[in-house]
C-alpha cells in the first residue's frame, strides 16, 4: 500500500462502488401546457426529443402531468379525459416506449388534484390516489406500463391535512406490492419534505412552482444551498422543471440549466421542443454539463464561499476525493461579481487546470487563486484539476445532516438553518437538541492518516428564552465516541464563540455528530480539525 497516503486514493478499502442511478433526463407537459394537453400533442413532443438530438444526449423520459384525468367511477376504476385522451393512457405509453423512451405519469396523494383547485379542471376531482392506492398503482404501471410517477400533494395538504410521511408511504408501499418494475418516484411536496423521503423517492420537489423568470430561479437555487446532505445514493432534491427555452436571457438560462447541473437535480425540459431556440437547444445538449448532472458519484454540490452575494459551489466529480472537482462561481445579483477563490478553501493544492464547462474552453491553469468576474445573473461553472487534494480543515454545520430537518414549517421550534453575521459561511443552525434524534451529523469527515486532531467548535450562543431553565449542552460524538460540553458561553452579544477539544480520527471517513439529549446546544456555526503532530 505504498503511496495509498496520496490524496487521491479510495478510502475504504476493499469497498466495491456501485455507481447509483443519475437524476432523471427528459421532458414533461406542464410548464408549457399545464392541463391542456392531448395524446397528439404528447406524440409530437416525444417525436420532436427524438428528432431534436435530445433522446441521443441522454433525455430519456417523456411524463404526462396533470390534465389526463377523466373520472373516477362507482367501482372505484380511474378514467381518462374523454376529449384528451379518448383511448386512455396504454397507447400513449406504449408510443414512448417503442422509440426507446421511457414513459411518466402524474398523481395526487389526496383526492382532489393541483390541477382541480388551482386551474378549474373539475375533471381533477376524486381522481387522486387516496384510498385507491394498490388500484392506482396496478393501472398505472401494470395495466398502462408507465415507469416514472410525479405524485403531488394539492388535495393531501390544503383540503385533507393529512400527514406527508403516512401518507407518501402508504402509496409507495402499495406501489412496491403491486409493481414488480423499478418506478422511479418523485415527492411534490413544494418544500423538503423530511428526511424519511430518502427511503421512498428517488427525487422530491423543496421549492413551489418554477416560472419562466430569473426571480424564481434564484429562488430556487436558494433554498437548495444548503441541501445537499440530504440528496445522494440515487435520490435527488429536485429543483423542478426547466424553464429553458422559455423567455430568460442567455446568461439565465445557463445558471438555470449550469446549477441544476452543479445540484444534481433531475432534468425535465419544459418548453415547445418543436418550437425550441438554437441557443437553448444547443444549451440543453451541452455534454460537459450533463455529465456533471449525471455524474457517476451522484453528488450535490455544497457552498465553500460566499463573500458579498456571490456563492461558491463545489462538488467531487469522477471519484470521491480526488484531484478533479466541479467548481461554480454563481453570482445571484443585478450586478457583476468579482471572485477570488483560494485553491485551499477548494481542497486543491498545486497547479491546477480549468475548463469553463459552459463554453466548453479551457482557461488558463493557476496555481494560488481561481478569479473571475462573473456577470450579473450569471455563473462560471468550471471543472478544476489539481495535482494534490487536501485534507479537510472545515466542516459548516449548514452542510451537515440534519435528522429531524424538514421545510414544511410545520414544527414548532424544529431545527433550522439561521443566517447570523459574523458565522463562517453566514449562516448557522439553531434548535439542535433536546431529545436524542435531533443531531446534526457529518458522515464524512475525513483523515488521510487518522491521529489525534485539535477540534475547535463554532458556536453562538442562543437567545436564553422564556421559562427555559437549563444552560445549553453540547454533546460531540466521533464515531460514537462521547464527549459532553458544558460552560459553554452564553452571552449571544460576544457573537461567535469557540470552544476546542482533542479528538481522535480513523483513516478514511468518520462520523461526528452534535447534539444535546436533554437540553438545546447552542446555535452551531463550524468546526475546524488541525492534526496535532505529524
Ligand atoms: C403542482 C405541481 C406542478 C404541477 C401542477 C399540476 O402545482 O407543483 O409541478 O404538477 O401541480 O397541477
Amino acid at each position: 500500500m505504498a503511496g495509498c497516503f496520496l490524496a487521491a486514493c479510495p478510502v475504504t478499502a476493499g469497498a466495491q462502488h456501485v455507481s447509483p442511478e443519475p437524476p432523471i433526463m427528459g421532458w414533461s407537459s406542464w410548464n408549457t401546457y399545464r392541463v391542456n394537453i392531448n395524446e397528439a400533442l404528447i406524440r409530437t413532443q416525444a417525436d420532436a426529443m427524438v428528432r431534436q438530438g435530445l433522446q441521443e444526449a441522454g433525455y430519456r423520459f417523456v411524463n404526462i402531468d396533470d390534465g389526463f384525468f377523466g373520472w373516477r367511477d362507482k367501482e372505484g376504476v380511474l378514467h381518462t379525459h374523454p376529449e384528451r385522451f379518448p383511448y386512455g393512457m396504454k397507447g400513449i405509453a406504449d408510443y414512448i416506449h417503442s422509440l426507446g423512451l421511457k414513459a411518466g405519469i402524474y398523481s395526487e396523494a389526496g383526492s382532489n388534484t393541483c390541477g382541480s383547485i388551482w386551474d378549474a379542471d373539475r375533471n381533477g376531482i376524486g381522481v387522486g390516489m387516496y384510498g385507491f392506492e394498490r388500484q392506482d398503482a396496478d393501472l398505472f404501471f401494470n395495466k398502462w406500463g408507465f415507469d416514472f410517477i410525479k405524485i403531488d400533494y394539492c388535495g393531501a395538504g390544503q383540503q385533507l391535512d393529512l400527514d406527508e410521511e403516512e401518507r407518501y408511504t402508504a402509496i409507495v408501499e402499495a406501489i412496491r406490492e403491486v409493481s414488480p418494475k423499478n418506478i422511479s418516484l418523485n415527492v411534490c411536496r413544494w418544500a423538503y419534505p423530511g428526511t424519511w423521503v430518502k427511503g421512498l423517492a428517488t427525487s422530491w420537489r423543496i421549492s413551489g412552482d418554477i416560472t419562466p423568470s430569473w426571480t424564481s430561479v434564484r429562488d430556487i437555487i436558494a433554498r437548495n444551498r444548503y441541501l445537499s446532505a440530504f440528496a445522494g445514493d440515487g435520490h435527488y432534491n429536485d429543483m423542478d422543471m426547466l424553464e429553458i427555452g422559455r423567455g430568460l436571457s442567455q446568461t439565465e438560462e445557463e445558471t438555470h440549466f449550469g446549477m441544476w447541473c452543479m445540484l444534481s437535480s433531475p432534468l425535465l425540459i419544459g418548453c415547445d421542443l418543436t418550437r425550441i431556440p438554437e441557443k437553448s437547444l444547443e444549451l440543453l445538449k451541452n455534454r460537459e454539463l450533463i455529465a456533471l448532472n449525471q455524474d457517476s458519484l451522484g453528488l450535490q454540490a455544497y457552498v465553500v464561499q460566499h463573500e458579498g452575494e456571490g456563492y461558491v459551489f463545489v462538488k467531487d466529480i469522477l471519484q470521491r476525493r480526488g484531484r478533479v472537482r466541479a467548481v461554480a462561481l454563481y453570482n445571484p445579483s443585478d450586478s457583476p461579481c468579482a471572485f477570488s477563490v483560494p485553491l485551499s478553501c477548494l481542497e486543491l493544492e498545486g497547479k491546477t487546470r480549468l475548463r469553463d464547462l459552459v463554453r466548453g474552453k479551457d482557461e488558463r491553469p493557476v496555481s494560488d487563486c481561481i478569479r473571475f468576474e462573473v456577470p450579473a445573473h450569471g455563473v462560471k461553472i468550471l471543472r478544476a484539476e489539481a495535482e494534490r487534494r487536501l485534507e479537510p480543515q472545515l466542516y459548516e454545520a449548514e452542510h451537515a445532516y440534519l435528522n429531524e430537518f424538514d421545510d414544511l414549517a410545520k414544527r414548532p421550534r424544529g431545527i433550522a438553518y439561521m443566517p447570523f453575521e459574523g458565522a463562517s459561511g453566514g449562516m448557522t443552525i439553531c434548535n439542535v437538541g433536546g431529545h436524542a434524534s435531533n443531531y446534526a451529523e457529518w458522515k464524512e469527515v475525513f483523515s488521510e492518516k487518522g491521529g489525534a486532531y485539535r477540534m475547535t467548535i463554532h458556536y453562538v450562543p442562543a437567545e436564553r428564552r422564556e421559562r427555559e431553565i437549563s444552560d445549553r449542552r453540547l454533546t460531540v460524538s466521533v464515531n460514537g465516541n462521547q464527549v459532553e460540553l458544558d460552560g459553554l458561553e452564553t452571552d449571544r452579544s460576544k457573537g461567535v464563540a469557540t470552544v476546542a477539544l482533542t479528538v481522535t480520527l480513523r483513516p478514511g471517513y468518520n462520523v461526528v455528530r452534535m447534539g444535546s439529549r436533554l437540553t438545546w446546544t447552542p446555535d452551531l456555526d463550524c468546526f475546524t480539525l488541525v492534526p496535532l503532530s505529524e
